[in-house]
């Protein structure tokens, strides 16, 4: 059964530069074997065309649109000098040593790189590459459209429109929060939390608050936004969004002490990740009126179980991570992430690197 499916992935494969990627498995004009990477996932045409055409390495794939079985990336990875993975991939130790040392470089097509342990990168010398600004503007905008969806209840008013809830007009039906004069906090102003902000701010926000690990004026200059502690932004704020790193600081930041702070009428917004929220914590707080309502585009698992709790609330909409998911931006990625393993194997300078 497994070969079979193998040899499906083989055959199905939907980048039509996989089959230049065979010949690539020779050895170059020169005779000289090139160096071997192994890439996690069927990418974005645009990435697969970087590499294919390079003629700078033999290319190994996981030919699917699901993630590679720990236990293939286990084996493949053995003896390559270039690792390109997604998000799904935990890149540990483990991954490392099954590496050997041959490793010079991984590329992640994602900016958040809270899979990747830094610490064992830095002790074997391996680069890291990522894909940071590619993807601000698709992930702001997708946050918008998820607050929006969320103060104003969209998915529950479509719901209403068919399921026959929607009886005669009603002055209070249905109704929720609006921007305007409202009061905004960004936790964590970087680059998507300040593209967040130029977004919202048309919409009449009347002050921007931040949280962070210290001022940000860089950030904070084109539209005038307040650092703040998070306990000010979270009493403060009719609107928060979570838009820092994942670290073992933010860890579980947006917990019940963050929502016991928060108005009742406030909206939490995070298209982060998952684990800076304590899901547990955030249920409570809906349930209990604590807040208001919660869109989430990132949880802890992903996929979330159909099951959870979280789902099953008319104040939560929650999204299958889809923040930066428009066919340009994804391209975009992974052609960086192709760009910064290349440049890695060479050992020039990548496009964008993680200082280690
Ligand atoms: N949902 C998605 O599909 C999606 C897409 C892209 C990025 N992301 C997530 O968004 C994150 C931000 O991306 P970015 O490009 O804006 O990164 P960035 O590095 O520019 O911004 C992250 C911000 O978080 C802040 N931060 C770090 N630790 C903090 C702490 N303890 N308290 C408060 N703030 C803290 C940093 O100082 C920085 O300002 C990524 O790390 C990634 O996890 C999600």
């Amino acid at each position: 059964m497994r070969t079979l499916g193998r040899l499906r992935r083989l055959k199905t494969t939907l980048v039509p530069e996989f089959h230049s990627w065979c010949k690539l498995q020779a050895p170059n004009a020169a005779g000289k074997q090139l160096p071997r990477i192994y890439v996690t996932r069927r990418i974005p045409p645009d990435g697969m065309k970087i590499l294919s055409q390079s003629g700078l390495c033999n290319i190994e794939q996981w030919d699917s649109d699901e993630p590679v079985p720990r236990s293939e990336l286990l084996e493949k990875v053995a003896g390559i000098r270039g690792l390109y993975c997604l998000l799904t991939e935990k890149i540990d130790a483990e991954v490392l040593d099954a590496a050997g040392p041959s490793l010079q470089v991984v590329s992640t097509m994602s900016v958040g790189y809270d899979h990747v342990s830094l610490e064992e990168l830095k002790k074997r010398g391996i680069r890291l590459g990522y894909t940071p600004d590619v993807l601000t503007e698709a992930v702001a905008e997708l946050t918008v459209a998820l607050l929006l969806a969320t103060s104003r209840r969209l998915l529950e008013a479509v719901d209403e429109a068919k399921n026959g809830g929607w009886g005669t007009w009603k002055p209070l039906w249905m109704c929720g929060y609006g921007l305007t004069d409202s009061t905004v906090g960004i936790l964590g102003l970087g680059r998507i939390g300040a593209a967040v902000m130029a977004r919202l701010k048309p919409f009449g926000v009347k002050r921007f608050l931040y949280a962070d690990t210290g001022p940000r004026p860089d950030m904070a200059t084109k539209i005038p936004a307040e650092f703040v502690p998070l306990e000010e932004l979270a009493r403060h704020s009719d609107f928060i969004v979570v838009c820092c790193a994942l670290t073992p600081e933010t860890q579980g930041i947006c917990g019940n002490r963050l929502f016991s702070l928060m108005k009742d009428t406030a909206i939490f917004i995070n298209t982060s990740r998952g684990g800076v929220v304590n899901q547990e914590d955030l249920y409570q707080a809906l349930v209990n009126g604590q807040i208001a309502a919660a869109g989430l585009d990132v949880t802890e698992p992903e996929p979330l179980p159909t099951d959870h709790p979280l789902l099953k609330l008319k104040n939560c909409v929650i999204l299958p991570h889809i923040a930066s998911a428009t066919v340009a931006t994804r391209n975009a990625m992974a052609a960086l992430a192709a760009s910064n393993l290349l440049a890695g194997l060479q050992g020039k300078a990548m496009g964008k690197e993680v200082p280690l």
